[in-house]
């Protein structure tokens, strides 16, 4: 008989043995052919597996399959370990979700959510007013659906495409969402490296905390593939026409390779979750705000804190932004949210309509982005032939992505998914750990009908 502490050594991929009902089997050659893939394997490796499967095998499977010299003998029963049992039934809902359980992008946000500190989180998750444009785009995915068809040969499938004249290997990029830093002190580097390394473009935000010189050098450092992963540069019009001009030379300057206008913002939208958020630290440090305060502008001037572009933007300004442009790259609109304007775009020249409604941060009722191309699509069709059209707007799933592509996008891009996070709280001034939290980790957070959309998750991981 054989002893347990010897197959015990062999629980390597190089030797790898499982007992199995008393008997031993070397499965060293049989890792790669398993249709449950080698990992369930190797974490029985050396032990005993006979409960794992049981529960899954039919009897004599693996006699019937594994060659005759593969079957090692029996195993003296007095010297098989036991295994350990769990230390938990589930992870604490206290405790950091560890990444291995983050299989889709809902499970990455819980796990940001335990870890993040206050002010980031607000601001990140925050949107306008009522939450109904969030809304929107959270739900209106699941009102389109898929058609599936069956019998293609799918064993490779090609997720590459042209973006703004840019190869990509994946059919989406990094959406401009600014203020990095908050979560993590490299901040936008961060998404400069992860674009650089998966070959994907980044449109970086006027207002990133890390400059566009530094960002466009990490691309360069961390570039892996010579033709793939690349900046884009999107651009805030100022108050002052002398910053936007700035900010424009500087994107061409650095060799950003598109200039995506953003033109849903004239006033930054009022995100009350931010706002409340920043009253409830006034009010515990006793800097509490005289309301009055907030009324002290002009009647037609928007108040201080949300002036921050310019309002006086309109389609003139494009002549322009797009000379001064020059030949640099396409030229992009981002928060195009209706059939009307998308026409507008196309007759004013740019080379794509990036429909967006700002991760509904800024209009109350404003229609996902998703709804505006099945309106193109219904009303003007003739635009996606002319024009190339992009989308974000929660974006979650690989059958999000599918979906957009299907109805005529070019591409898709997300914007909170990206938030880099440091995942160290200890430091941070408020922390939500101590708050009361839901009695099991929340993960896989669904809104309406949305679940059951594991086959994507494919393209999340990747
Ligand atoms: C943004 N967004 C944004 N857009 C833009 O043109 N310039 C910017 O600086 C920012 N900043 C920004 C910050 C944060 C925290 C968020 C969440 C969003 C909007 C962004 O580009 C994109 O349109 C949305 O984020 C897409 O929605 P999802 O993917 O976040 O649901
Ligand atoms: C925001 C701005 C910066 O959505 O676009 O917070």
């Amino acid at each position: 008989m054989l002893d347990g502490a010897e197959v015990a050594k062999h629980n390597t991929r190089e030797s790898c043995w499982v007992i199995v009902n008393g008997h031993a089997y070397d499965v060293t050659d049989f890792l790669d052919k398993h249709p449950g893939g080698a990992t369930v394997i190797l974490k029985y490796g050396g032990k005993d597996a006979t409960e794992e499967y049981n529960a899954i095998h039919a009897e004599g499977t693996i006699e019937k399959y594994l060659p005759k010299e593969k079957h090692l003998g029996v195993v003296d029963p007095a010297t098989i370990a036991v295994n350990p049992k769990p230390k938990a039934q589930q992870v604490k809902s206290s405790d950091p979700i560890p990444l291995s359980m983050c299989l889709c992008l809902d499970d990455f946000e819980a796990a940001a959510e335990r870890v993040i500190n206050r002010r980031a989180w607000t601001y990140f998750h925050s949107a306008a007013d009522g939450l109904s444009a969030l809304r929107n785009n959270q739900q209106d995915w699941a009102k389109v659906l898929l058609r599936p068809r069956i019998l293609r040969n799918v064993k490779r499938v090609d997720m590459r495409r042209v973006m703004l004249g840019q190869k990509s290997r994946l059919p989406f990029f990094i959406a401009p969402a600014a203020r990095a830093k908050l979560a993590h002190e490299d901040g936008e580097l961060c998404l400069a490296r992860g674009a650089a390394r998966a070959g994907i473009p980044y449109c970086t935000s006027t207002v990133s905390t890390v400059s566009h010189d530094e960002l466009a050098a990490c691309l360069q450092a961390e570039k892996v593939y010579k033709d793939e992963g690349c900046l884009f540069f999107q651009l805030y019009a100022a108050n002052d026409r002398r910053v936007t001009i700035d900010r424009i030379e500087t994107a061409r300057r650095l060799g950003y390779k598109a200039l995506v206008i953003t033109v849903d913002s004239a006033v930054v939208g009022k995100r009350e979750e931010d706002e409340r958020y920043r009253a409830e630290l006034d009010y515990l440090n006793g800097n509490e705000v005289d309301p009055a305060a907030y009324v002290k502008v002009a009647d037609d001037e928007p108040p201080v804190l949300r002036a921050f572009h310019s309002p006086t933007l309109t389609w003139d300004d494009l002549k322009w932004i797009r000379e001064l442009w020059g030949n640099s790259g396409p030229v992009a609109l981002k928060g195009i949210q209706t059939v009307e304007d998308a026409l507008l775009a196309a007759e004013a020249g740019v080379d794509a309509i990036y429909l967006s409604n700002h991760g509904g941060r800024q209009c109350d009722d404003a229609p996902s982005s998703i709804r505006t191309l099945v309106e193109i699509r219904r009303f003007a069709p003739e635009l996606l032939q002319k024009v190339e059209i992009y989308l974000d707007g929660w974006v979650r799933r690989g059958a999000d992505v599918i979906k957009a592509l299907c109805l005529g996008a070019r591409g898709v891009a997300l914007g909170r998914p990206f938030i880099p996070e440091r995942g160290d709280r200890d430091d941070h001034a408020i922390d939500r750990r101590h708050e009361p939290r839901p009695a099991e980790p929340k993960l896989c957070r669904h809104y309406d009908s949305r679940e059951g959309h594991s086959s994507a998750a494919a393209v999340c991981r990747g």
